[in-house]
């Protein structure tokens, strides 16, 4: 039955006490119970953000350029400061978005546009070559641009195959996909060598580093090793990096960059011919929440390079203490060599669905691989305090499914 419209007001206590009620009944990702969707920095940096994000609770980023300039002045100044952070050549540039999936799709319409302006047969349909592992947001931009999408098997440790997308380039490929990392793996694809094969073929190359964008270059900074992805790399065109993953901004918010200005001068929309004169944005939708902006600048200043790098250092150590935990379950491997904070575990021995389904009885919401079949997590600092108990859990349920067995119905979804 469909919900009425209700004929009466209802006081504000009984409204919050309603969604309160309704929150309870939700997955409980404070206690690191969700293995996506949702990060944390730390309790600071969330405070900051949300009083951030109150400040410009009712601001309208479109309307940043007439009314609002702060909005326009923090969205500079992210850019500017991203640029710095991805080495980027003095003239690339950059634009706010609300996620991974509107940065990624306006990269390819720039792509896509930028090469009908080059070519001088811009009939053909375009396509886009790239690992298998790469992110749906680019099928989603191809199904709304009519372009063709070339999912590239991976090679054995689960990064891109360089050779076997070198052979699927052809005279309609507009756009080579590297990711930094992966959503599925969290490996990194090798960009140098993309970027020599794109540059090689001349055809565009972004980067998908909408995982770790934001955090690479501060697990580098802690010292550890991280494999070179980003807009100092010569043939890098385009590159997306997420604020509100490892940001740690409030949702949505992301970034996408162009390494030349000949790529940037296609991004973007720009409109006359209706009663109320020009209507220009940077983004595809229109309305744009001032909160998130807030809390992204807020962030970069509060927390600084020294700030992002002591919370990757922490990030990282507990990490480690979860490979080392599953390297101690016997029968589970991690798959690939997971350079930040997904890691994907797998078994040759046990029913890795079976054993899902049974930490999904004990509430944790099962991120899951189909090929091959792995258990999925992408982990901020909500995950590290309950990695004794998800490792507990994991354990015993292993043992359970080796001596029990079991038909697993569990699917794996996004
Ligand atoms: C590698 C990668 N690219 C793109 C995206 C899309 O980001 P969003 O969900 O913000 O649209 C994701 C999301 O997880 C991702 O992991």
């Amino acid at each position: 039955m469909r919900t009425k419209f209700p004929d009466t007001s209802r006081r504000r206590e009984d409204v919050i006490q309603a969604l309160e009620a309704m929150k309870a009944g939700d997955a409980d990702w404070q206690g690191g119970r969700v293995p996506l969707f949702v990060f944390k920095g730390s309790d600071t940096a969330t405070e900051l953000t949300r009083d951030a994000f109150s400040l410009y609770f009712s601001e309208n980023a479109l309307g940043r350029a007439r009314a609002f300039p702060s909005l326009q002045q923090m969205e500079n100044e992210i850019i500017d400061m991203a640029l710095d952070l991805f080495h980027a050549p003095a003239d690339a540039a950059g634009f706010v978005t609300t996620g991974g999936s509107e940065s990624i799709i306006q990269a390819v319409q720039t792509c896509r546009d930028y090469n009908r302006a080059k070519r001088s047969a811009p009939t053909h349909r375009g396509n886009i070559v790239m690992p298998v592992s790469g992110h749906p947001a680019f099928d989603k931009a191809a199904r709304l641009m009519d372009l063709e999408v070339k999912r590239i098997a991976v090679t054995g440790d689960f990064t891109a195959d360089t050779d076997a997308m070198d052979a699927a380039i052809d005279r309609d490929t507009i756009m080579l996909v590297g990711s930094a990392p992966c959503f599925p793996f969290g490996v990194f694809d090798p960009i140098e060598a993309l970027a020599e094969v794109a540059q090689r073929h001349d055809v565009w190359l972004h980067v998908d580093a909408c995982v770790g964008g934001y955090l690479a270059p501060f697990v580098a900074a802690s010292g550890r090793s991280v494999p070179a992805f980003d807009l100092g790399i010569a043939g890098v065109c385009s590159m997306s990096a997420d604020l509100h993953k490892y940001g740690y901004a409030p949702k949505p918010i992301s970034t996408v960059f162009y390494s030349a200005p000949a790529y940037a001068e296609h991004h973007g929309f720009e409109f006359h011919d209706w009663p109320n004169g020009r209507f220009a944005t940077t983004t595809i939708v229109g309305t744009r929440a001032g909160g998130p902006i807030a809390g992204a600048w807020a962030l970069f200043q509060h927390l600084g390079r020294d700030g992002y790098t002591a919370i990757a250092d922490e990030l990282m150590s507990g990490m480690e203490t979860y490979r080392s935990g599953v390297a101690d379950i016997p029968g589970l491997k991690v798959l690939g060599d997971a350079a930040l904070s997904i890691v994907s575990v797998g078994s040759d021995d046990v029913d890795i669905f079976r054993v899902a389904e049974l930490m999904q009885q004990q509430n944790w919401v099962p991120g899951l691989l189909q090929q091959p079949k792995a258990l999925h997590r992408m982990m901020s600092m909500l995950h590290v305090a309950s990695m004794p108990d998800y490792l507990g859990d994991l354990a015993a349920a292993v043992d359970r499914v080796r001596a029990e067995g079991g038909d697993a119905k569990i699917q794996a979804e996004y």
